[in-house]
């Protein structure tokens, strides 16, 4: 059993707090964006920011304006790579280091995002991990592993997210990253579905105790996507042929297909969508043909 972290993270720099508004422009000879980009302005904390999904999501929030909160589980130049590739759309990135399994740490990293930023607007719960074991053969030590991070590290990273929206007075969206396996079945990863269906009634109960605070949550489903969670997998061409015969699409995902599903979650277009899961799969998930 073996399982590759997705998009795990690692921290950060110390970098000079500037204000959210007035974006530095970067030493990358990329310009700032427009002021009308539909995120300009707006800070996004990521989770699990350093490579796969992550990155990708990271990358495409900075895009549309966002100045990004990298969270990575340990600085190294993987992060400072990440860092440098965000900043070359013209935004501030900070890096923030820390286990998505120490809730004080989680806590700290949430308030050192908004004293480096001012301010706060989207959290995108993206970290997470994988372990093989059949059902028989799990531990207590993979299951602690992956619902650590997968579960209990989204759960108070986005309630640490949700007391500073709500002592700020000020709306925000919440994205958790879950899966199709929120609903499917993963035999041989059940820690991990397990990690999953709780993340799916998460959301919807938070949607519900947070809209009062004018703060949405929904969680995006990616299927198969080409990330380092798939490393393994990848290598193998006969395992391979065999997932993308399961999709409809005929190819597996790339970070940016689901990036794109969180750009729209974290915009004004997705105002009015709270408690809603949106699945990136290629029709991965409701796939069934019979004779
Ligand atoms: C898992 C991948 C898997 C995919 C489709 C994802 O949630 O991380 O390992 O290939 O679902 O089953």
């Amino acid at each position: 059993m073996t399982a590759p972290a997705d998009h795990p993270t690692a921290p950060s720099t110390a970098a000079a707090p500037a204000h959210a508004d007035s974006p530095a422009a970067s030493d990358t000879g990329h310009s700032a964006p427009a002021p009308h980009a539909r995120l300009a302005g707006q800070v996004a904390l990521v989770t699990g920011g350093a490579q796969g999904i992550g990155l990708g999501v990271a990358e495409r929030l900075a895009r549309d304006g966002a100045h990004i909160a990298l969270h990575v589980r340990k600085e190294d130049d993987r992060s400072a790579q990440a860092r440098r590739t965000i900043e070359a759309h013209g935004v501030r990135c900070q890096v923030f280091a820390g286990d998505l399994s120490d809730v004080n740490r989680m806590r700290a990293v949430v308030a050192e995002a908004q004293a480096a930023f001012g301010r706060l607007d989207v959290l995108v719960n993206n970290a997470g991990l994988e372990l093989r074991a059949d059902f028989l053969d799990t531990t207590e030590e993979d299951y602690d592993t992956v619902l650590d991070v997968n579960l209990k590290g989204a759960f108070f990273t986005a309630q640490a997210f949700a007391r500073a929206l709500r002592d700020a007075g000020r709306p925000g969206r919440i994205i958790h990253m879950s899966s199709v396996h929120e609903d499917l079945p993963f035999p041989h990863f059940t820690s991990y579905c397990a990690s999953k269906g709780g993340l799916r009634m998460m959301m919807r109960n938070m949607a519900i105790e947070l809209a009062p605070l004018g703060i949405t949550v929904n969680n995006v489903a990616p299927g198969a996507i080409r990330t380092p969670i798939n490393d393994d997998l990848l290598k193998q061409p006969d395992k391979l042929a065999a997932l993308k015969a399961q999709i409809p699409l005929g190819r597996m995902g790339e970070p940016r297909d689901v990036a794109g599903a969180v750009a729209f979650l974290a915009s004004p277009d997705a105002a009015y969508i709270t408690g809603a899961t949106l699945v990136v799969d290629g029709g991965l998930l409701w796939n069934y043909a019979e004779q």
